[in-house]
């Protein structure tokens, strides 16, 4: 049996793998808002967020020696990035989502500033380097966010700043996304600081990639 096989006998993690349009995504996490958290991260013990907020806190300690620096957690869901984000002392973020009732579990965390509806495919309503950091985790896949998005993302957080990803092995493997991150360094939009695979959902095999990119500084 494959990873992905794995992953397919349980709940809606399997079917997130074979979203193909952005109006198939909207439908699916319009069903599974309600059993998210309980479904990856009870069930499965969804590791990305805090793999991530690890990663992102060290970066942002040795170039601000601090974590107070403003956020933008993109496509944030039902919060739990945003969660553990807070917990390794992100306290100032503003999140965005496409997903009506992932926002609403969002805003009931009460972590975030300010929440708004974003498809992010379209682009972001916010001006270059509005933000310092930004965080992407389990957004760059199939039916989800597409790789240039990651340039879109870059755009809002302020030279000096950083974004840090993180995305399952099925996506990765793909190749879509790494072709991106090379293009994103050779165009010397920002350089990858940091690359490491580890656990994304553990309870279902599957694992996952932490990217953190800085942003040049001038
Ligand atoms: C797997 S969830 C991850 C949520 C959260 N970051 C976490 O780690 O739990 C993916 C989220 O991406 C959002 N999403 C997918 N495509 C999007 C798009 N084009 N624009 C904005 N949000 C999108 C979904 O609505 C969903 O909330």
């Amino acid at each position: 049996m494959t990873e992905k096989d794995s992953g397919e006998k349980l709940g809606l993690i399997g079917p997130s793998y074979d979203l193909k349009s952005g109006a198939d995504t909207l439908a699916h996490y319009e069903t599974w808002a309600d059993t998210y958290d309980e479904e990856v991260n009870e069930d499965l013990g969804y590791a990305q967020p805090a793999r991530c907020a690890a990663a992102l806190a060290d970066v942002a300690q040795s170039i601000d020696g601090g974590t107070g620096g403003r956020l933008l957690d993109v496509g944030c869901g039902t919060g739990l990035s945003g969660l553990a984000l807070r917990d390794a002392g992100f306290t100032n973020q503003d999140g965005c989502d496409f997903s009506q009732p992932m926002l609403e579990r969002a805003i009931a965390t009460g972590i975030y500033q300010r929440l708004f509806e974003a498809d992010l495919n379209e682009g972001l309503q916010v001006g270059d380097g509005t933000y310092d950091y930004a965080a992407a985790v389990g957004v760059f896949s199939f039916g989800h966010l597409e790789p240039p998005v990651l340039r879109e993302v870059l755009r809002v957080v302020r030279l000096g700043g950083a974004v840090v990803v993180g995305l399952n092995d099925h996506f990765w493997d793909l190749g879509t996304f790494t072709t991106e991150l090379e293009a994103i360094q050779a165009d010397g939009i920002a350089r990858v600081t940091f690359q490491e695979h580890g656990d994304h959902l553990p309870g279902a095999g599957i694992g996952g990639w932490v990217v953190v990119l800085v942003r040049p500084a001038d």
